[in-house]
């Protein structure tokens, strides 16, 4: 008999990093879920779940992805919401909007989703930040205090299971990438960025995704770490 399948969660799944992720753990036969907020009306043959970041009932998903794949090894929280301007520019709502998206919703799931981890015995949380919250960019300072928390927070429940239950949690921390979240640059903002790449250019979301499968899957002795991926941008 070979070694049982692993069983993961992606948020977000459905398009950009998510849904590279999402295909780099199918190639490999982990069996996968993600989250999508649409109904995917093209692929309704793929394990799609709704869920929503700001109002979703994370239990209740976590319970379905349970039922669904018999267990949980790997939970990747990808799904994430940009929104920018400076500081006397951006609302106050949308400020603490983006915070809620990415540190409370991911909080909400990671704390739902830890007692499947912790009975798999080989547990693995990956949480998606950024370079931004590590670097900081300007009109980006809810984006980066939601970033740069899910850090510190990965580091500490990382501290709360490992001995334990060996549940890992890490962090990756992709610089830029073409997916639909970076459409809107300005043709010089992405010039910069560019400009300031040490490998000349954006990432693809499959360059992402194999440092997210490396870091979930394969890095067993990586707890609390924050692997970057992002050219050199930061350097
Ligand atoms: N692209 C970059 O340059 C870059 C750089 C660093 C970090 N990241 C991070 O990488 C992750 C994936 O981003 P991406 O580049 O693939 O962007 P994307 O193509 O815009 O995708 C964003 C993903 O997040 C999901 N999402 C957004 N708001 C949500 C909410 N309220 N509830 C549930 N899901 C929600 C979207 O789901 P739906 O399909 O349902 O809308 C979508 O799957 C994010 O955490 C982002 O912050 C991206």
């Amino acid at each position: 008999m070979g070694a049982a399948r692993r069983r993961a969660l992606v948020t977000g799944g459905a398009r950009g990093i998510g849904r590279a992720i999402v295909a780099a753990l199918s190639d490999r036969g982990v069996d996968v879920v993600f989250t999508s907020r649409q109904p995917l009306k093209e692929q309704p043959e793929m394990a799609a779940e709704p869920y929503d970041l700001l109002d979703g009932d994370a239990e209740e998903l976590i319970d379905r992805c349970v039922r669904r794949l018999g267990g949980l090894d790997t939970v990747i929280l990808n799904a994430g919401e940009w929104a920018g301007g400076r500081i006397e520019k951006l609302p106050p709502q949308d400020w603490w909007r983006v915070v809620e998206t990415n540190l409370r919703g991911n909080h909400l799931l990671a704390r739902a989703a830890l007692p499947a981890l912790r009975a798999s015995g080989a547990g693995s949380l990956l949480l998606v930040s950024s370079v931004i919250g590590q670097a900081g960019f300007p009109g980006d300072t809810a984006y980066a205090s939601a970033k740069s928390a899910m850090t510190g927070f990965a580091r500490a429940l990382a501290k709360e299971n490992g001995r334990e239950s060996g549940v890992r949690v890490n962090v990756l921390a992709p610089g830029f990438v073409d997916t639909d979240m970076t459409t809107g640059l300005g043709e010089r903002a992405r010039q910069r960025i560019v400009d300031r790449t040490v490998l000349g250019r954006f990432g693809t979301a499959e360059e992402i995704a194999k440092a997210a499968v490396f870091l979930a899957e394969d890095a067993t002795f990586c707890t609390g770490a924050v692997l970057t991926v992002d050219g050199g941008w930061t350097l």
